[in-house]
């Protein structure tokens, strides 16, 4: 047998499904795997042109293609499979949004660059000035493009740079109050212990155990919600009902939320260090928009809100300033794998500065 072997993502154009779809074939035991000394997977190449003739006669789940078909993400009910949703990732700046007409988004949701954050974006703004520029901007820009009645979520956090605390997201809900939002909610997104990843800052006092050397160490970040005027509430979408089981028990209903933030790996596939968790956006988006319409984030970072809006039958628009993202944003979003839902998606990439789409499905 020959012994050569493929990473997860060679297995997967070798089997022409996503990688994602790789790790569901390994963990239902229709593929294998080793292990290297470093904790990558390898498959042998050998083994999977096997599987791969072995299960062109058969149904799925065996036969790769099929089994992409058959793949359901969580709590999607049959009614939306044949939905079509379409995605534009922009790569431009969101202070214009110029590609979008007034009222034309049903909800936003995002989360903005940390101001000049160590590690992420250290030096990224020149001063706290440009960055409450950004977004001025960015507030003023989310108003026009939505919809009256319509929600804007920002999950933010103040910030500690050099010693000094930034006070973002009071200047943050200012900010939006006087672009013409109301403000409507505040969530505490309440993450693990352990999950600290910028600064421990408690150890202080257990070095100096005396007053005055109280420095919390931060697990939470306000994921604040905001209205653009009143919602005329329509006759129920039936294809967006809410599951209140999954709202009742993983307890949607409070101002603190529980949700495990991502760390950054050295994992490939989760290389992106500031993205927000799945869970973060697929609830928003369901609590908020309807099946079929239109989702928007401004600070589109490796993509999880294009993915969420896909899993859920909305169509999206991604703004996102650093162009060199898109493998990273094709790999979230699972660009390769138009089957996963019996709808068929369209998805562009449009470069502003190209002006015209770079890539699309
Ligand atoms: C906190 S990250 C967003 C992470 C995202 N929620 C995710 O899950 O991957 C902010 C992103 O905004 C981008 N960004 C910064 N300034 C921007 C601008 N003016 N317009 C659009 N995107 C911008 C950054 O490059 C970064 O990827």
């Amino acid at each position: 047998m020959s012994e050569e072997k493929f990473t997860t993502k060679q297995a997967a154009e070798f089997l022409g499904v996503s990688t994602s779809t790789i790790y569901r074939m390994e963990k239902e035991n229709l593929i294998e795997s080793t292990k290297t000394p470093g904790g990558q997977r390898r498959f042998l190449k050998e083994q999977l042109a096997m599987y791969l003739e072995k299960s062109k006669h058969i149904k799925a789940p065996q036969n790769p293609s099929q089994y992409k078909q058959q793949t359901q993400p969580k709590n999607i009910s049959n009614i939306n499979e044949e939905i079509s949703t379409s995605h534009r990732i922009i790569f431009g700046s969101c202070e214009k949004m110029e590609e979008l007409d007034n009222n034309s988004i049903h909800l936003m949701v995002t989360s903005p660059p940390y101001f000049n954050a160590p590690f992420d974006y250290q030096g990224f703004f020149e001063d706290y000035e440009t960055y409450l520029n950004l977004i001025t901007a960015f507030a003023q820009e989310s108003y026009r493009v939505l919809q009256h009645g319509r929600i804007a979520v920002v999950s933010c956090d103040d910030m500690l740079v050099k010693g000094e605390k930034y006070p973002i997201v009071a200047d943050i809900t200012k900010t939006f109050l006087d672009a013409g939002f109301r403000y409507r909610d505040k969530i505490i997104w309440r993450k693990p212990e352990g999950y600290i990843r910028i600064s421990r800052r408690s150890g202080v006092l257990l070095q100096h155990p005396y007053p005055m050397y109280f420095y919390p160490d931060n697990l939470q970040e306000s994921v604040l919600i905001f209205q653009k005027g009143k919602y005329k509430y329509p006759q129920p979408d039936e294809r967006s009902k809410i599951d209140i089981i999954e709202f009742q028990k993983n307890k949607w209903y409070l101002t603190v939320w529980d949700m495990v933030n991502n760390l950054p790996s050295k994992n490939k596939e989760n290389n992106y260090p500031a993205a927000f968790p799945d869970e973060l956006p697929y609830r928003i988006i369901k609590l908020f928009s309807n099946v079929g319409e239109v989702v928007l984030d401004p600070f589109l970072g490796s993509g999880t809100t294009t993915k969420v809006a896909r899993q859920l039958r909305r169509n999206s628009i991604g703004y996102e300033i650093d162009s060199s993202l898109m493998e990273i944003i094709k790999e979230k979003i699972e660009f390769y794998n138009n089957f996963i839902f019996t709808g068929k998606d369209t998805i562009e990439f449009y470069d502003r500065a190209e002006g015209r789409i770079v890539e699309s499905t």
